[in-house]
């Protein structure tokens, strides 16, 4: 069955790159962001970890922790290592779980058969520290994932969690956010001390409040 939005991210125990791993406690109380690529010694498969290692720091900063996940198996991914560093100017930072028995990826439901009976599809989940699941992406293989998309999302969702905010279309950190709807006008000045601009009774904007 599909994970959806507000259900618990499942955990699992697994044999990673960097050790095997518990991954709810690995996860501890930060976010998380699991992902999946189909296959190791692949050439958007290469390229997407060596972006992830290089935005490490983004990612830390935001406190979330990134871990990759493919069928094949550890081995396979220590020799992949060496080209990702190679190839992508940088030092992997960051674990890939070895899922050659599929565990993982039947949790998550991260094999869609009519796609491809055995690789993994470019699965994303973002866990929040609750381990809920904040969000599902999938991309197809010959995608490549936008991980700057990633970290916008997590920037949002940072946000809407602490403050009655939602974010509009192709929101941007430190861009104007909208009033959620159950907010009455009278409650905006204790709620938004900078204030409000009303463009339909059900659009209002604000400045985003934790800058
Ligand atoms: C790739 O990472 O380049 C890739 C992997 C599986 C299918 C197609 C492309």
């Amino acid at each position: 069955m599909a994970l959806r939005l507000g259900d618990e991210a499942p955990n699992f125990k697994a044999l990673t790159t960097e050790g095997e791993i518990d991954f709810h406690q690995w996860l501890g109380k930060g976010w998380g962001i699991l992902f999946s690529h189909p296959a190791d010694y692949t050439p958007v498969c290469t390229t997407e970890l060596g972006a992830v290692a290089k935005m490490k720091g983004e990612f830390e900063r935001r406190g979330v922790k990134c871990v990759a996940v493919s069928v094949d198996p550890i081995e396979s991914h220590r020799g992949w290592i060496a080209d990702i560093n190679e190839t992508q100017n940088t030092t992997m930072n960051f674990p890939i779980i070895a899922d050659p028995d599929r565990k993982v990826s039947s949790l998550y439901d991260m094999i869609h058969p009519n796609a491809d009976t055995t690789f993994t599809v470019r699965s994303v989940f973002i866990i929040g520290p609750d381990k809920k699941v904040k969000l599902t992406l999938t991309y197809p293989a010959s995608t490549g994932r936008n991980f700057f998309e990633l970290l916008r999302v997590i920037d949002s969702l940072q946000l809407t969690a602490n403050h009655k905010v939602a974010t509009p279309a192709n929101w941007e950190n430190g861009q104007d956010c909208i009033v959620v709807t159950a907010v009455k006008d009278a409650e905006i000045p204790a709620l938004f001390p900078k204030g409000a601009r009303t463009v339909k009774p059900y659009l209002r904007y604000t400045p985003q409040p934790n800058c």
